[in-house]
């Protein structure tokens, strides 16, 4: 399967992907690498330097301890674990994670998991180290420490019970990683209580293309290491440098999500309680996968219907990264207003079990349409938000409004994130521009909702 883009601001980035392509990233680096050994500068290229080289933002934690990228990952349980993952050129010796609670001078040590892979001849080593047994609502401390070195210290703090703020992302896939890294820093600069942050899928633009992962990580490296990040699998994590599909190899390298039983397709999906939220991570790239790996769609809905009525939180959200409708496009009259095809498998479901918010992604696009069912505004039905970009890919003037929406993005849309803040019996989103402009704000209030057969129910 090829995938091309569109829009009239793709026809420039198709022309880079073809000139990509027919110079691809090996041949790149072999003329670089050449042209720098011409130059006379070859004597100091070692292996390890011309991986930083091409690496981008590569950062020694401290000393001789060659590890970057050192960042927590949502556990199932954020109030007593949390899951560190870092990586490393070269495999490291006895790497493990100390950590302790902040200020206090007793640390406990956890040994790491190794796993690496190659993509695009780079080879990757990935750790991961679990911390179980922690104190909710706690702040704690942690570093990275090897035989011979230590990183610094970096705060990790546990779930509460109830209230929290988070961030939410949308697709942040780019071919330049600066407007990313722009965004990214201003949300967390002035939401600073943030307790995790999400991002919606199509996190890069190609998901075999590790530079461009090498970029993503370096945009929040100063934020991913003080707050756990929650991924989305988009279908460009499952593409790879010739635009063809395979499966998420790097995504499900990057990111160990907890697996939380899933029979084939370990944390293709997953779910996790923050505060008073059970948060399902939906995947709705069932037909990129299905050649390789069939049945995500009927494993993944079985498994859904279970996590949910297991729940006993008080709200329950979706995150997907393929929106639920379809939109016409300006001069493709073929194409009708209606429901997609993630919609036509899920929306039913969402309303049966009870699901209060769904954040949906994919077309590079804000917009709230308020509570649905049975694809009418109805105050029983979930809210859901399309999370817009957060990249620089973005489709000015491509989408006809559809007649759900009942707010959009000033237009043409630059970036936007948006905030989450939770307490037990009110949700307030708000969406925003990179600059801090409110564009948006939703809440959502449980007393004024009728409940559904399985809110509140534990089956
Ligand atoms: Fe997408």
């Amino acid at each position: 399967m090829r995938y091309n883009f569109i829009g009239e601001k793709s026809r420039e980035f198709n022309a880079w992907w073809e000139w990509m392509e027919q110079m691809n990233r090996r041949n790149f680096l072999k003329f670089l690498v050449g042209g720098v050994f011409l130059l006379g500068g070859g004597a100091f290229l070692s292996k390890g330097a011309w991986y930083r080289q091409a690496a981008n933002g590569v950062r020694e934690l401290a000393g001789d301890l060659d590890a970057q990228y050192l960042r927590q990952i949502i556990a199932a349980d954020p109030s007593t674990s949390r899951t560190l993952m870092w990586q490393s050129a070269a495999p490291l010796s006895n790497p493990r994670i100390e950590y302790r609670q902040k200020r206090q001078e007793e640390a406990a040590a956890v040994s790491a998991s190794e796993d690496f892979f190659t993509d695009d001849g780079v080879t990757n080593y990935q750790y991961a180290a679990s911390l179980a047994g922690l104190l909710p609502d706690t702040a704690y401390e942690y570093r990275l420490v090897s035989e011979t070195s230590a990183s610094d210290w970096h705060p990790l703090h546990t779930a509460g019970e109830d209230s929290f703020q988070c961030l939410i992302f949308p697709d942040s896939q780019s071919n330049d990683y600066s407007d990313w890294e722009r965004v990214a820093q201003e949300a967390a600069k002035r939401n600073p209580e943030a307790a995790f942050f999400i991002n919606m899928g199509d996190i890069v633009d190609n998901g075999e293309d590790h530079t461009q992962w090498q970029a993503w990580f370096h945009a929040v490296e100063n934020i991913m290491d003080s707050i756990p990040f929650v991924p989305v699998m988009g279908n460009h994590e499952t593409y790879d440098q010739n635009w063809n599909v395979r499966l998420p190899e790097a995504y499900l390298r990057y990111f160990v999500v907890p697996e939380n039983g899933s029979r084939d397709f370990a944390r293709y999906y997953y779910s996790f309680d923050y505060g008073a939220v059970h948060f399902i991570v939906l995947n709705s790239q069932w037909e990129e996968t299905e050649d390789f790996k069939p049945g995500l769609m009927e494993e993944q809905m079985e498994w859904f219907r279970e996590d949910v009525r297991k729940s006993k939180k008080k709200w329950k959200i979706v995150l997907i990264h393929r929106d639920v409708l379809q939109y016409r496009i300006h001069n493709r009259p073929e194409r009708q207003e209606g429901i997609s095809d993630v919609g036509e498998v899920f929306m039913p479901l969402f309303e049966e079990l009870g699901i209060d918010i769904v954040f949906t992604a994919h077309l590079h696009t804000y917009r709230n349409r308020g509570h649905i069912r049975d694809m009418s505004h109805d105050s029983n039905g979930p809210l859901y938000i399309l999370t817009g970009v957060a990249g620089n890919v973005r489709y000015p003037g491509l989408w006809i409004d559809h007649a759900l929406d009942e707010r959009v993005a000033p237009q043409p849309e630059t970036d936007n994130y948006l905030t989450m803040d939770v307490s037990k019996e009110r949700i307030l989103i708000q969406c925003f521009l990179p600059d801090g402009q409110e564009i948006d704000r939703v809440e959502v209030d449980k007393a004024d909702l009728e409940q559904s057969p399985f809110q509140g129910v534990v089956l």
